[in-house]
């Protein structure tokens, strides 16, 4: 039987298991209990309450303004909801890029308040001293390179990274040392196939893609953009499932029209 298939609930030692024996890993972001419900039941291996909640839920622009406290609110809702998946939470812009000691804590809080099993930190040398100081407090952390989003104002724009040889290099090695740090998993976010290819044959553990090809271990994709519940957001890599902004409008129009022609609630509706 897949491993999937016959586990209660997912650990970073299944995901593990999940690359050895060649079975892609599924993961979706959420934000809130009743999506949270849905996607767990549905059988995705991983939940991600991303910091991508700044955009999604909040309407920023950018990942930057989301606060810790933000994210605590929304990981409690999904680990409210969920029974099978890891949980992993992003650690939001400015709560532990500074030291580790204000890392540590920004993750001792995740895990404390909220129940969630994993913390998801973006970068690679830079950030090794805070990803060593979380992990010696028994807190598994997933990497996260490529695009990077908290760091946009440095990088300008979205485009594809780690096209020239010397990012490339750098984030082959970045992903390494991450792996030798202790990370569980690294998402790969937006930078060419072979580059992410490359990373994950030269790994131990689980790679997860968003934008970078089928060649590594699982997929990562923001569940509001691939429900196309999010309109504004249209990159290459992102395959939608849904139109649910069209759906959910017309659901919207049709209660509208059906208030206003008395039509709801009908005689069955009431008491
Ligand atoms: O915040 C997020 O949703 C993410 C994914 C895009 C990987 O980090």
């Amino acid at each position: 039987m897949s491993i999937h298939k016959s586990v209660k609930r997912v650990t970073t030692h299944v995901l593990n298991e999940m690359k050895l024996k060649n079975e892609k890993i599924a993961m979706l972001t959420a934000y809130d209990y009743s999506m949270a419900k849905i996607v767990d039941e549905a059988g995705i291996d991983v939940i991600l309450v991303g910091d991508s909640a700044s955009n999604v839920m909040a309407g920023h622009e950018t990942t930057v303004p989301i606060t810790l406290e933000n994210m605590i609110y929304h990981a409690q809702s999904v680990v409210r909801a969920v029974k099978r998946a890891l949980i992993v939470v992003d650690l939001p812009f400015g709560t532990y890029q500074g030291n580790s000691k204000e890392a540590l804590i920004s993750a001792v809080r995740i895990m404390k308040e909220t129940g969630a099993h994993a913390v998801k930190l973006e970068g690679g040398r830079e950030i090794c001293e805070s990803v060593e100081r979380i992990l010696s407090a028994g807190i598994p952390v997933m990497g996260h390179l490529g695009l990077t989003p908290q760091s946009i104002h440095k990088f300008g724009t979205y485009v594809v990274r780690a096209k020239d040889e010397n990012e490339a290099n750098r984030l082959a090695e970045d992903a390494v040392l991450l792996q030798e740090k202790g990370v569980f998993a690294i998402v790969l976010e937006k930078i060419p196939a072979t580059l992410a290819e490359q990373v994950t044959i030269s790994l131990n553990i689980p790679t997860i893609g968003i934008g970078a090809g089928h060649a590594v271990d699982g997929q990562v994709l923001v569940l509001h953009d691939m429900l196309g519940i999010t309109q504004e957001f249209s990159p290459r890599f992102l395959r939608r499932y849904h139109n649910l902004y069209q759906e959910i409008g017309g659901a919207v129009k049709s209660y509208i029209n059906d208030v206003r022609s008395v039509d709801f609630p009908n005689e069955k509706e009431q008491y």
